[in-house]
């Protein structure tokens, strides 16, 4: 697979003093993740584990397991991509087997994340379209979104993206100790 990029000017926000915010216009280019880039992938992942609902773990990563993750990603042949500034990387996205079953290989679970500072700039949007190319050219039929039933904002995201809602799984996980309701989004990507 041959690393696809897009590029485009955004409006970011300015620094509020307490994080490195990215430039009021930089240059955000979706490219393949490199292994210099986990630090910040582990960053962004971290911190979307520390403040939101949307991962369903305790557990922080580090660079050391995210270079086994990404090495099995590379080997399984699934994109990695991230949204990068000159000021750093802005958020990733990647996907990787929705079932185990071969009858499933067409159908892909992605996963995405923006830093805080840059949310609600069209990064997310940029990704999971240069994810949704991706996944169309290793013959992916459906991409399935399995988010948080209180991530009220990656439903939209999601549906704008022209994803649907297609199940609605009560406590079928925890966080924090309590029990998580999964809402799941699908998108046909060639009818
Ligand atoms: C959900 C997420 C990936 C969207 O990426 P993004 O770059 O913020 O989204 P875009 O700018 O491309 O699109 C904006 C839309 O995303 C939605 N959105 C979700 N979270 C948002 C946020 N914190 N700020 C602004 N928009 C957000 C909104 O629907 C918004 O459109 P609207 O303002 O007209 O309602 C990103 O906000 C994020 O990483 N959130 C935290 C982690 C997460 O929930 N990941 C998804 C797990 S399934």
């Amino acid at each position: 697979m041959s690393p696809r990029s897009n590029s485009s000017t955004v409006s970011l926000p300015r620094s509020n003093g307490k994080q490195a915010a990215p430039q009021v216009t930089d240059e955000v280019v979706v490219r393949e993740a490199e292994p210099d880039d986990l630090p910040e992938i582990v960053a962004i992942y971290n911190e979307v584990l520390a403040t939101t609902s949307a991962i369903w773990s305790e557990q922080p990563t580090s660079v050391a397991e995210r270079e086994v993750w990404l090495t099995g990603k590379r080997a399984g042949n699934y994109p990695v991509l991230v949204a990068s500034a000159p000021s750093g990387v802005l958020g990733f996205a990647t996907c990787g087997p929705f079932r185990a079953w071969p009858g499933y290989a067409g159908t892909v679970e992605h996963s995405i994340h923006i830093r805080t500072a840059a949310r609600g700039h069209g990064i997310g949007a940029m990704l999971l379209s240069s994810l949704e190319d991706r996944a169309r050219s290793f013959g992916t039929h459906v991409m399935v979104a399995g988010i948080d039933a209180t991530n009220e904002g990656s439903i939209r995201f999601h549906r704008r993206a022209g994803f649907v809602e297609v199940a609605r799984m009560p406590e079928v996980g925890q966080l924090r100790g309590t029990w998580r309701d999964l809402v799941l989004m699908q998108k046909i990507l060639d009818p």
